[in-house]
């Protein structure tokens, strides 16, 4: 039987059990090490528990590097930089990988994507940016099925994506100094990405269409009331009154078809203020006579807890991310791991690899994605909509920090 494919995790919090409950899903794939600050010892029991190895707890990222077959970056955005010159130098030392997975973002600002960038050309490895909501499969489904439409009527014009939920779990999230800004640096990077890809005609690559325009609003709308100030003070140990970040986002961005040159559009939300059941994403597209539509909180299953039977329920977030209630009608997914494509996005990487190639989305693409996702706090700095295709405004970008990665944004911000 062939060797099964060893990842290994740099990072073992929220993502990463997700990803070892993704790994689960993938046959012949183990989770051989992992090197965290904190929860390695629990991710490697839930490894050796569901199979999927021995998952050595290591005491650095050299250690890793060398039990592996890829290296999977599930650390924080503010670590980035130093895990992955932890792994170049590895590399330079000998460390034998097949290729370097990292999440989004991939940088905090232009500059760290690119950074990150050049620290992986530095190894000659092959790279996956892991945007999961590329690999969903009701995004891959309706790609598919509506391939006949769109070459008879052409590609898809307006794409709507949305990801929304109460907000995150940990401080260092809602901190914009560490985190890179707030809702739309850790979320708008998914719902641009993903409505950039709706709109790419069928067999172009994720770049095709060429960003030209993007305009957008960045607001602090439920967690600047002094309520929900103190909440966050106390749970998360932040202050919004002193350095705050958005909790609401929302855009566009205006892609051209360089080809036809044809311009369609990408209106992105996102929010750490929506207060229903728990996360959603929400995702259609819109061509000339047809269209498709995505929404994760319609399950086919919904179960039903009286007041009488509340004590019932141990820990709502087993049922649905992010959830926010425990009892009434509630939406349940049964397999998250594989509805946000996180299956798909390590099985794709791990065949690329294989293959020696890059993933769909590598970190070439994951700096455009930075870049857009800082576009877009620029444009709302600025009050106004930005020019890509002007070069002024990409030399800016090089260096952009927003106001509110800065921890300056209590006046943009409105925090009274
Ligand atoms: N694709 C998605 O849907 C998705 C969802 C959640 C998080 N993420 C991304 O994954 C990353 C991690 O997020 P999370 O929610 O798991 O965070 P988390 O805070 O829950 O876990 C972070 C883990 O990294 C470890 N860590 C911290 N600093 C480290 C360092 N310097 N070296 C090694 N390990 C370190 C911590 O001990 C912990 O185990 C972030 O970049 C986040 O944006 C992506």
């Amino acid at each position: 039987m062939a060797q099964p494919f060893r990842f290994g995790f740099i990072g073992a919090g929220f993502i990463a059990k997700f990803q070892a409950r993704a790994l689960r899903q993938i046959r012949g794939v183990d989770l051989a090490a992992v090197y965290a600050l904190k929860g390695a010892e629990e991710l490697s029991a839930f490894a050796k528990e569901n199979g999927l190895g021995e998952c050595t707890v290591c005491a650095s990222i050299a250690e890793v590097c060398n039990q592996c077959d890829a290296i999977a970056i599930f650390a924080p955005n503010f670590a980035r930089v130093e895990v992955v010159q932890a792994i170049v130098d590895a590399v330079k030392g000998g460390a034998k990988l097949k290729g370097l997975l990292c999440e989004k973002p991939l940088g905090r600002t232009v500059a760290e994507a690119r950074k990150l960038v050049a620290l992986a050309k530095e190894t000659g490895l092959p790279t996956a940016y892991l945007e999961n909501q590329l690999h969903m499969k009701p995004i891959k489904v309706q790609m598919a099925q509506l391939a006949p439409q769109q070459k008879a009527m052409g590609p898809i014009a307006l794409a709507r994506s949305s990801e929304e939920h109460a907000g995150p779990h940990e401080g260092w999230f809602w901190d914009p100094t560490r985190q890179g800004g707030g809702v739309l640096s850790d979320m708008g990077c998914h719902s641009i990405a993903c409505a950039w890809y709706i709109l790419t005609p069928l067999g172009k690559p994720l770049t095709f269409l060429e960003p030209v325009e993007v305009s957008a609003e960045v607001a602090l709308l439920k967690w600047g009331l002094p309520k929900y100030r103190a909440k966050l003070l106390e749970r998360m140990g932040v202050d919004y009154t002193k350095v705050p970040a958005e909790d609401f986002a929302t855009g566009m961005v205006t892609f051209r078809n360089p080809e036809t040159g044809q311009l369609v559009k990408a209106q992105f939300t996102s929010s750490w203020m929506y207060d229903k059941q728990g996360l959603r994403l929400y995702m259609d597209g819109l061509g000339p006579g047809y269209a498709f539509e995505v929404n994760s909180l319609q399950s086919p299953l919904n179960i039903f807890i009286g007041d009488e039977a509340a004590d019932a329920v141990a820990d709502a977030e087993t049922a649905l991310e992010k959830a926010t209630a425990s009892r009434g009608l509630l939406v349940i997914e049964p397999n998250e791991a594989d509805l946000y494509g996180y299956v798909d996005e390590l099985e794709e990487a791990r065949d690329a690899f294989l293959a020696g190639r890059d993933g769909l989305a590598n970190w070439e693409y994951g700096l455009e994605i930075t870049k857009l996702v800082q576009a877009a706090y620029m444009a709302a700095e600025r009050k106004r909509s930005l020019d890509l295709t002007d070069p002024k405004v990409q030399e800016d970008l090089e260096t952009y920090v927003s106001l509110i990665a800065q921890g300056r944004a209590a006046e943009q911000l409105h925090v009274r």
